[in-house]
């Protein structure tokens, strides 16, 4: 079963609720992610390191703190980040999606207020996952 439009409507919300707290002074690329699972919301920003390529995206923490609160199915996730057109997640962060939900909806909104929509598995066509580990 699919998430009502008004759940999506506050996922969108939650991640832009954080926007502004995300930590990317060496990109200046800020970027916010937010996760149902389980009727909840996690939030989650991109954390950037002096040491770059220990940035953390912002979909990533989100996921973790999901699986910290015991969720370990996702139903749809959001991404906000600066920029007037959407912003899809990246191809890293698909992959780590994929683990939680391979039919989630995956919602981006720029600032323009345009939204983009797709179920993850369009997006990451003929993933690897938990069950080619276990064939
Ligand atoms: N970033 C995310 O947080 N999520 C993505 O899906 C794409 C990229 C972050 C990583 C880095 O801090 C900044 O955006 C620029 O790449």
């Amino acid at each position: 079963m699919s998430a009502p439009e008004h759940a999506i409507d506050d996922l969108v919300a939650a991640a832009r609720d954080v926007h502004a707290r995300a930590y990317a002074p060496y990109s200046g690329f800020h970027v916010a992610a937010a996760v149902l699972a389980g009727g909840r919301v996690f939030s989650g920003v991109n954390v950037e390191n002096a040491a770059y390529p220990l940035a953390v995206c912002a979909e990533r923490n989100a996921v973790a703190a999901a699986i910290a609160a015991g969720e370990q199915r996702i139903e749809a996730v959001a991404v906000v980040a600066d920029g007037e057109d959407p912003t899809p997640p990246c191809g890293g962060c698909r992959q780590v999606l994929n683990e939680f939900g391979p039919d989630m909806l995956v919602v981006c909104e720029g600032a323009s207020g345009r939204r983009a929509e797709w179920v993850l598995s369009a997006i990451l066509p003929h993933a690897f996952g938990p069950g080619h580990l276990l064939e």
